[in-house]
């Protein structure tokens, strides 16, 4: 059967914890979309895992897998398989060869956007990996797949066509000089061509290319476990987001199915955990109704909600929690809870469970309140708008819970459910019940042993 992780908010809820909590009993675990965008925090005996690209369970030795919905960048993809290495794991990664490659002018692209963008206040606030672009390219028909590393005449071929293009968009379009660029070899069809090449013998030589989707089915119809691994989140999703404050790709689940190839059915008849935050953060731009404060250059009306008591608040939990982006290390900007959100992403993904981190960040506070509802136009709302515009203008109107206290968390995880203050565990059960959706697991911690596990999915 499988399991599929997915963020509900925006991104950095705890999905590489869950993926490793649940991990003993996965065989497979597979990213379906998404790149080094990523950043997935597992932490085993103590050591603490940052992983962008190869899948949280190889922390455990398990198969990982990066689907045909990922966006793959092989020099950072081999960095990090290096840097594991090097710290004792040995990580077992397949990549399929319908995935689509990040190649050097795309993060130059990215960049390149993003600073023009910004001259009028648009700008996404990317982790500046080339994600966008490389996708962009992917619909356009004109992007490398991983497949084409491994013939030299198609990767010639396709980099002869895409390379002339970008050049021009880099001089015509946004007026640049390329020599003067900071590698001006990014844009370079033989430079390109030698370095990926040799990506594709790396690939070869460790047979580490599959055809993903046939890969995992074989794998389920063998009675074995897949763990489908999304990253980002719902309301970054390029579909079901606040676009165009989003990522390129589907975190949502229905991205599970396109993104590895296995059918929507075999998704669906597995479990699909939403992974909840106990508060909010957002790395980049969009509105945030229930934000705390701001951060400058990120918050979009930084100027008239970025002082006062709240942003003290902000400071306190982000300190707390560590709130610092795990890619780019920029300050995460804070909010509580919002519940529109939530039901929103519980709809669109179908959520059987949900997993609530991070309970122990708010413990210490008198009050922990919550966005039950938006005021949009003098209506109440349940869930999101549509559009970005709408949801700018929503106020949220906000619950208040009586806060719970600081207790031992890695004791309370091996006790259980029962162990956690009273008022935490009405915060929990409003969200359950709010969203109609069981807690599996509720945590309380970075660690393994920091989490309450009430539903074991497999
Ligand atoms: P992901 O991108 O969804 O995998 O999440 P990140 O790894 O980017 O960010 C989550 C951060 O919170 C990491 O540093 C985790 O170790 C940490 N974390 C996860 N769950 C909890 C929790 O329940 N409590 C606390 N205090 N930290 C947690
Ligand atoms: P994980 O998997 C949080 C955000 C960026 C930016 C927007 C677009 O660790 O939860 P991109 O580089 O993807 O084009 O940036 O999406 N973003 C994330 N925010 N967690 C992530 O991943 C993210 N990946 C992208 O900050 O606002
Ligand atoms: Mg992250």
């Amino acid at each position: 059967m499988t399991v599929t992780i997915v963020g509900s908010q925006l991104g950095d809820e705890g999905k590489g914890g869950i993926v490793d909590l649940y991990g003993d009993d996965v065989d497979v675990v597979a990213r379906y979309q998404g790149g080094d965008n990523a950043g997935h925090t597992v932490v085993h005996e103590g050591e603490e895992y940052k992983l962008s690209l190869v899948p949280s369970g190889a922390i455990r030795g398990k198969v990982g897998v990066l689907g045909n919905g990922c966006v793959v960048n092989p020099r950072t993809l081999f960095d990090e398989i290096d840097t594991l290495q090097d710290r004792g794991l040995d990580p077992d990664v397949r990549i399929a060869e319908r995935a689509h490659v990040i190649l050097p002018f795309h993060r130059v692209l990215d960049g390149i956007e993003e600073k023009v963008k910004s001259e009028t206040d648009q700008e996404v606030g990317t982790t500046g990996r080339g994600i966008g672009p490389t996708y962009e390219d992917k619909a356009g028909r004109r992007g490398v797949r991983v497949g084409d590393l491994l013939d030299p005449d198609v990767l010639r071929e396709r980099l002869e066509y895409v390379v002339p293009q970008k050049r021009a968009v880099v001089e015509d379009v946004y007026g640049l000089d390329i020599d003067e660029l900071e590698d001006p070899d990014v844009l370079d069809v033989d430079a390109i061509f030698e370095e990926f090449r040799e990506f594709g013998r790396r690939f070869e030589a460790e047979d580490m290319t599959v055809n993903a989707g046939a890969f995992l089915s074989a794998t389920i119809d063998e009675g074995q476990n897949v763990m489908l691994e999304g990253a980002q989140g719902t309301i970054i999703d390029i579909d079901h987001g606040n676009y165009p404050y989003v990522t390129s790709s589907n975190p949502t689940a229905g991205g599970a199915a396109t993104g590895t190839g296995l059918s929507p059915g075999v998704v669906g008849d597995g479990e699909v955990i939403g992974i909840v935050k106990a508060y909010l953060t957002r790395v980049g731009s969009g509105p945030l109704p229930t934000e705390l404060g701001g951060v400058v250059g990120d918050t979009p009306d930084y100027d008239e909600q970025g002082e006062g008591e709240n942003e003290e608040l902000a400071n306190y939990i982000r300190e707390e929690g560590g709130e610092y982006g795990t890619v780019t290390g920029r300050p995460r900007r804070v909010g509580w809870l919002d519940l529109p959100m939530l039901r929103h992403s519980t709809r669109v993904s179908g959520f059987t469970g949900i997993a609530i981190n991070h309970l122990d960040v708010l413990a210490g506070l008198d009050e922990v309140k919550v966005g039950h509802t938006y005021t949009l136009d003098g209506e109440e709302l349940a869930s999101m708008p549509a559009t970005t515009e709408q949801w700018a203008r929503c106020e949220a109107n906000f619950k208040t819970f009586d806060g719970w206290p600081e207790v031992d968390w890695q004791a309370a995880a091996s006790e259980g459910y029962d162990a956690l203050p009273e008022n935490a565990k009405t915060y929990v059960e409003y969200i359950e019940s709010e969203l109609d959706t069981p807690a599996y697991a509720i945590g309380v911690g970075p660690g393994r042993g920091e989490t309450i596990v009430r539903e074991q999915p497999f």
